[in-house]
């Protein structure tokens, strides 16, 4: 299993261990930390998205043109930080990964 932590909208963390192979979305939307995703993985809602914590943004690996497109139309959205998890598979090269969920808009 792998570990993540979040930081979900009010603040609170909490450690998720995560099935490598699923969407970080799944996991996050499975451990009821208001995701709400919408669309359901298609990359078509931007219900997913959450902040990655430093150093994470690069090991996870850049966003599509597609998912940054839609990333991009968010307000909360960071150039930095912003990732739609429905398009992050959980691998044990995420081990540790520190994710804040973004808020609702
Ligand atoms: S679940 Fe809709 S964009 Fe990720």
């Amino acid at each position: 299993m792998v570990v993540v932590k979040v930081t979900d909208r009010d603040g609170r963390q909490h450690t998720i261990h995560a099935r490598p192979s699923t969407s970080l979305m799944e996991v996050l939307r499975d451990a009821d930390m208001g995701i709400e995703a919408i669309c359901g993985g298609q990359c078509a809602c931007a219900t997913c998205h959450c902040l990655l914590e430093a150093g994470w943004f690069e090991k996870v690996g850049r966003p599509s043109a597609d998912e940054l497109d839609l990333a991009a139309s968010l307000d909360a959205f960071d150039e930095a930080r912003s990732r739609l998890t429905c398009q992050i598979e959980v691998s044990e090269a995420l081990d540790g990964l520190e994710v804040t969920i973004a808020p609702q808009e």
